[in-house]
């Protein structure tokens, strides 16, 4: 389990079933259950797959809801280059204009 002991962005995928139930990993789930890691979560990324219509990487939205921080970028599979060179950039300008205490 990973131990984060500064301000982190979360990416994360998503696994759901038909219904849009389980979108957020069982492991990432854990993850999140502690208090701790979840003060230093400042933003999620979220990946998925288009195909999977109303659901595409639902499991950002469902934790940027439920820890109440921005979703910073939204991207299918392993992403594009394209893709790859704007999170890149948008962490950049994100941590540049982040207050990184809690
Ligand atoms: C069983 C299963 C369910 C999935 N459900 C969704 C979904 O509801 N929404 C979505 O955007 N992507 C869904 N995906 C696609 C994955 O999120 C996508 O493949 C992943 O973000 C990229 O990781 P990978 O390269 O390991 O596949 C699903 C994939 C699998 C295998």
């Amino acid at each position: 389990m990973p131990c984060p002991d500064q301000p982190f962005v979360l990416v994360c995928p998503t696994f759901a079933d038909g219904e849009g139930r389980g979108a957020v990993p069982k492991q990432v789930i854990r993850f999140l259950n502690d208090p701790g890691r979840r003060a230093l979560l400042r933003g999620v990324i979220g990946a998925g797959n288009r195909n999977f219509g109303m659901t595409f990487a639902l499991a950002a939205r469902v934790i940027a809801e439920k820890c109440r921080i921005p979703i910073l970028y939204r991207f299918e599979l392993a992403g594009t280059p394209t893709d790859l060179q704007r999170v890149r950039d948008g962490l950049d300008e994100f941590w540049g204009m982040t207050c990184l205490t809690p």
